[in-house]
């Protein structure tokens, strides 16, 4: 295979230079390569942001595209409302309207440049209809995208019948990464257990884990405890993810700031969803209303991993959502309060480094002997792509052209 050089990208929001392919991987970085492969093909990337691919650490596959599918209209707009609608609905689903539903999603996700995603799919199905069509999917996109499969109790490891069962029959069927719900289950206790649970199946199954955990305004919810320490206690550092964590935004900080030495000996990675629970959370607030949104700043500050991702496409616990990431992290800088002219040229790390991390993605970046993986924005550095919410315009996996655009043409009359 030939040397493809791509030149003037600005890698990283580091500066231009040039990087030349050959067989799928990144050989060489530098503004020197081409007078190195002079037979090379050459594409002028135009001063272009150019970034490793977006990362989706915490999206429901199962469920896009099904927010009309309740018989019950939503009423109050939050996350246990939607769980119980949902569990009217799930049984009518079948492996080919999953499919169908979950190819559109994927496209769109791949049109915004996303190449790594980690699905929970709902496993609290005997029949496991939603585990069986996302099997099929994860090898049919693989050359396109990286799925990982989260085998999620949605309604609990024991306040469903035989949950716990059923996450550990789907981690045989090939689900990648133990899930739970333990602010779901019916006590505190139980909660617990979940998590113990998970972790028993984790490391019996050699599986990573990642929990939904203190997805409400409970200042009393305080899952993410257990969390780390089962990690810690098993060693089983930089393997778990908490996502969500809401109830943090309302713990005081007596209690938070003694968990966060806590989260660092655990080396835990927070995944938050920041339109997702801007939306869900703050429904039993009047004024104030509370954000939803996890101390993202804080953790960040104690060198916390930290990811932005999706959640939702248009489900019963979301209406809108379309894969794109620069949306997410639009709004995760806003509920968050970063958006110093640092954090905001550094930010894009939340919705590429950090989900990659999160995911366990070895080969991962700009590094020779790497996937060559990238994807160029239509901005030329990170301020302005975070500022305007920049468009992917190409996306290139392998070394091979997965998805491209045509930057968007404003015409206009004016005579000024
Ligand atoms: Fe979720």
């Amino acid at each position: 295979m030939s040397v493809t050089i791509y030149k003037n990208a600005n890698i990283d929001n580091q500066g231009l230079t040039s990087f030349a392919v050959e067989n799928g991987k990144f050989i060489k970085f530098g503004k020197d390569v081409e007078q190195e492969y002079q037979d090379a093909k050459v594409v002028d990337l135009q001063g272009k942001l150019t970034v490793p691919p977006f990362a989706d650490a915490h999206i429901h596959l199962d469920y896009v595209y099904t927010a009309s599918l309740p018989s019950k209209e939503t009423a109050s707009g939050t996350l246990f409302e939607a769980i119980d609608n949902w569990s009217d609905s799930k049984d009518k689903l079948t492996e080919a309207e999953i499919k169908r539903r979950a190819y559109i999603a994927i496209k769109q996700q791949i049109s915004h440049g996303v190449q790594y995603v980690r699905t929970h799919i709902d496993v609290t199905d005997p029949k496991f209809t939603a585990l069986k069509a996302m099997l099929e999917i994860k090898e049919q996109v693989k050359d396109y995208m990286d799925i990982q499969i989260v085998a999620f109790p949605q309604e609990g490891y024991f306040a469903y019948k035989d949950g716990d069962k059923l996450v550990e029959e789907a981690l045989k069927m090939g689900a990648d990464v133990v899930g739970g719900i333990p602010h779901f289950e019916f006590t505190r206790e139980d909660g617990v257990r979940s998590v113990q649970k998970g972790f028993e199946l984790a490391m019996k199954y050699d599986k990573l884990l990642d929990f939904h955990c203190d997805e409400t305004d409970d200042d009393q919810s305080r899952f993410v405890e257990s969390i780390a320490a089962f990690t810690y206690f098993n060693g089983l550092q930089g393997r778990t993810a908490a996502s969500h964590t809401c109830a943090m935004g309302s713990y005081n900080n007596a209690y938070a700031f003694k968990m966060m030495t806590k989260f660092k000996k655990a080396n835990l990675n927070f995944i938050v969803c920041p339109t997702e629970n801007c939306y869900l959370q703050g429904r039993y607030d009047t004024y104030p209303k509370r954000r939803g949104i996890s101390r993202v700043d804080e953790l960040t500050e104690n060198g916390l991993n930290v990811s932005f991702a999706q959640d939702s496409i248009s489900d019963p616990w979301y209406p809108l959502g379309n894969g794109n990431l620069m949306h997410q992290l639009d709004f995760g800088l806003h509920l968050s309060h970063m958006m110093s002219v640092e954090q905001i040229n550094n930010s894009l790390k939340f919705v590429t480094y950090n989900g990659a991390k999160t995911l366990c993605v070895k080969d991962y970046g700009f590094k020779v002997g790497n996937s060559a993986n990238f994807v160029v924005l239509n901005e030329d550095n990170a301020f302005d792509a975070v500022r305007n919410t920049a468009s992917t315009i190409l996306s290139v996996r392998n070394g091979n052209i997965i998805m491209q655009k045509e930057p968007e043409k404003v015409l206009t009359t004016y005579k000024f």
